[in-house]
């Protein structure tokens, strides 16, 4: 009897963290690992690729997005705030009530937020 009590409560603790190790996910999947270096030719390139370069192309609505312009127009445009990461506009207009929303996701928000933070380098 007593056995199988502690059983029990082995298997409650088990399922517990099993709980939450899923709730952690969720709550910081758009917070990619900072020391996973982020490249911006593979990673943030593929992001505009995918959803911004439609409306973001030469000649279009500035920053130009696409491959070969996008670094230099994000630093012309001041898009980017290496001091102040988190209040650079190429991420607050990805997140949540930005304007630019719409077209992203907390994911590659995340994304965009961490390459900034590890000095917005064009690697
Ligand atoms: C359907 C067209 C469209 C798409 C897709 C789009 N944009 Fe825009 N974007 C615009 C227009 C139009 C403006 C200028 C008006 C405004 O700020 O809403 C703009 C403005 C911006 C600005 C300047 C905002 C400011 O406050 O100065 C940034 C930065 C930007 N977009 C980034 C992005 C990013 C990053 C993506 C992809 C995740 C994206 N846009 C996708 C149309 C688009």
């Amino acid at each position: 009897m007593h056995k199988r009590k502690i059983f029990y409560v082995i298997m409650l603790m088990a399922g517990m963290v099993t709980l939450f190790s899923c709730e952690y996910e969720k709550i910081f999947f758009d917070a990619p690992d900072p020391t996973v270096p982020i490249s911006y030719s593979t990673d943030i390139q593929a992001i505009w690729d995918k959803g911004c370069i439609g409306c973001h192309g030469a000649g279009q609505t500035p920053p130009d997005l696409t491959p070969g312009n996008s670094y230099n127009a994000l630093f012309t445009g001041g898009f980017v705030d290496t001091a102040v990461p988190n209040q650079s506009i190429i991420y607050t207009c990805m997140i949540s009530g930005g304007s630019m929303a719409v077209y992203s996701n907390a994911a590659d928000a995340g994304k965009v937020l961490v390459w900034i933070q590890q000095g917005a380098k064009n690697n």
